[in-house]
């Protein structure tokens, strides 16, 4: 129907004679000549059409916004003085010869180059949201990602292998999305988390690398990087240490923001444990962008007057840390009480600061709510640990360590934005050394820190039952720029070893035997040393395209309740159809 995509059209096809085919992105009038912008997915051209022509201008006349046109014409240069240099057509135009309306549209419930539509209607509305330049170069460019890590891997002699959908709960901390099934009544599928288990078995069939990009489903709570179905790069290996996965990831990553972005990654991709990630960041995934860091300061306030401070110092599980922040000493009453309001909603009970404004002067030099309180000797141990300058602002959270990472570590990317202080730039990092399990004081159990079929750095099970929270993992996970883009691990191998870890886990024999059976009964049969690990594809190319959320890469997602407003999924289902599955809706009351 066509010889050229419009946003193909510019000064090499001078002259030419050409069809093209598009949808009517704007329509002007120009005392008598009509000009449609027409827009493809390669982008726009200006046609012209005029009186003097009055067949084609007559169906010009009738075109409207979205309508579905396809015009012949030549191509010529526009008239000197209205060339649009933001356009790649924008030298030349169209002069449209003959006009053919393919199809009508209605007024279209919002404006393409409209950036405050609600995300509801564009979700309702997202084939004509999808019409978007923005939304289709994500698009292509999370198909060219995939392009170019299949070919990687595929290369370095991966196997990509299906794994099932409808399958057996994976512990991956979220709740499972259930399928009934018809014929197995009161039974249910569960969609996987992942294809944890089904991998491990691919390893121990020999299949020696396998791959697959794969939908996952967590019903959870969701976040601007969270969606129930993403879609992860997940992969696994045989007879590699971490060591050896690492080093072929990082590999295939370097190459990866090489050819698509053009971008170079550090060589090699720094690494740092868990513990110093918690210590300097508050967080296991933290933004490297921002050159702010906590400071420990309990012991230099462990016999002050001030219990705010010297409480937690002293208390087992606490933490007194400072965050020094360059430059802030600036900042108002008032923007100190939003910040305070802020961290409260992380649950930190205050946030006391000390403003340097004259390093020189000593204690007539510092501003502060709290200085009566604290001696010269905790005073000047904290201005040399955060290495404080005239200018600069300290912060201060003393509580539970868990509440203290949480507040100021959050505090130190919100700081880090507000303040304009974030590095750009490429920070990626691994995170290793991860604790083998957590105490959970509500669920009064250890719980995976990773998954349950990571393996733990010590070989005895005696051992690891001896210290289960002294007990490091071998897990690893890759953060950019402050988002979780991977994690995954080597694996227990021994079933001895599993059955310590699902017994330390809380998962008694029986239990273990009904949910994890056949991994069990498979660790028995020559299972090899394996590992591997999973990328979320969607936060990996949500970061790739310099967006916020992942929806803006995802064609169809879902809204932050869970819903689809385009299908109006999920939807209620005809009685026959519950019947058949032998369900029964309990109505809510
Ligand atoms: P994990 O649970 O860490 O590991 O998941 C791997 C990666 O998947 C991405 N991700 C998500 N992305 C979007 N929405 C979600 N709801 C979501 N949940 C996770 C993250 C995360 O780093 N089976 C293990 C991997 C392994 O051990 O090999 C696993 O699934 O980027
Ligand atoms: P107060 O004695 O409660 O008025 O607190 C004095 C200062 O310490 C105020 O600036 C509070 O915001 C701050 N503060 C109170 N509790 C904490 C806490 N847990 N961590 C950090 N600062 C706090």
């Amino acid at each position: 129907m066509r010889t050229h995509y419009c946003g193909q059209i510019d000064l090499a096809c001078l002259d030419q004679e050409v069809t093209l085919c598009g949808w009517v992105h704007r329509r002007r009038d120009h005392g008598g000549i009509l000009f449609i912008d027409l827009r493809d997915r390669a982008g726009l051209v200006q046609v012209v059409f005029d009186p003097e022509k009055p067949a084609s201008f007559a169906v010009a006349e009738r075109a409207r916004g979205e309508y579905v046109l396809r015009v012949r014409g030549r191509v010529r240069r526009r008239p000197p003085g209205t060339e649009n240099p933001g356009l790649p057509s924008g030298e030349v135009e169209v002069v449209g010869d003959e006009l053919e309306i393919l199809n009508t549209a209605d007024p279209p419930p919002f404006q393409l180059d409209d950036r405050n539509v609600e995300e509801e209607t564009r979700l309702r509305y997202r084939y004509i949201d999808l019409r978007r330049p923005q939304m289709q170069d994500n698009l292509r460019l999370r198909a060219r990602v995939c392009r170019v890590l299949r070919r990687y891997l595929d290369d370095a002699g991966f196997v990509e292998i299906e794994t099932p959908m409808l399958t057996r709960a994976t512990p991956e901390g979220a709740r499972d999305y259930l399928v009934p099934s018809r014929t197995h009544p009161g039974r249910f599928f569960a969609l996987p988390q992942s294809p944890q288990l089904f991998k491990q078995l691919l390893m121990m069939s020999g299949l020696d690398r396998y791959y697959q990009i794969v939908r996952c489903f967590r019903d959870e709570d969701l976040r601007a990087d969270r969606q129930p179905e993403f879609t992860q790069l997940d992969i696994e290996t045989t007879f590699l240490d971490e060591g050896g996965i690492l080093a072929i990831m990082e590999d295939m990553f370097r190459g990866l923001f090489q050819e698509v972005l053009g971008d170079m990654l550090t060589d090699p991709i720094p690494r740092m444990s868990f513990a110093e990630c918690m210590r300097r960041f508050g967080t296991d995934r933290p933004d490297l962008r921002v050159p702010l860091e906590l400071v420990d300061c309990a012991d230099l306030v462990s016999s002050v007057e001030f219990t705010v401070f010297s409480g937690p110092a002293n208390r087992p599980g606490a933490r007194v840390a400072a965050l020094g922040v360059p430059g802030a000493a600036m900042l108002s009453r008032k923007a100190l009480d939003d910040y305070a309001t802020f961290v409260a909603g992380h649950g930190a009970k205050g946030l006391a600061y000390i403003k340097v404004n004259d390093l020189g002067q000593g204690r007539e030099g510092l501003q502060s709510p709290i200085l009566r309180f604290l001696p010269d000797t905790a005073i000047d141990g904290i201005l040399a640990r955060t290495g404080a300058q005239s200018g600069d602002l300290i912060f201060f959270g003393a509580d539970d360590a868990r509440v203290v990472n949480d507040a100021l570590g959050a505090l130190r990317l919100k700081l880090g934005a507000d303040l304009g202080l974030a590095q750009g730039g490429w920070h990626p990092l691994w995170v290793v050394d991860f604790p083998m399990f957590e105490w959970s004081k509500e669920e009064q159990r250890f719980l995976a820190l990773h998954h349950p079929f990571t393996a733990p750095k010590l070989t005895d099970p005696a051992e690891l039952r001896a210290d289960p929270l002294g007990c490091l993992s071998r897990a690893y996970d890759l953060v950019l720029n402050g988002t979780e883009v991977g994690g995954g691990s080597v694996r227990i191998h021994r079933r001895e070893m599993q059955e310590a870890v699902f017994r330390l886990l809380d998962i008694q024999e029986d239990e273990a035997q009904e949910k994890f059976g056949f991994l069990l009964e498979a660790l028995r049969y020559g299972c090899p040393p394996h590992g591997g690990i999973a990328f979320g594809l969607d936060r990996l190319v949500m970061l790739m395209a310099g967006v916020s959320s992942i929806r803006d890469v995802i064609a169809f997602p879902k809204t932050q309740s869970a819903a689809c407003p385009l299908t109006a999924a999920p939807s209620p289902v005809p009685e026959a159809q519950l019947r058949e599955l032998s369900i029964a809706i309990r109505r809510p009351s």
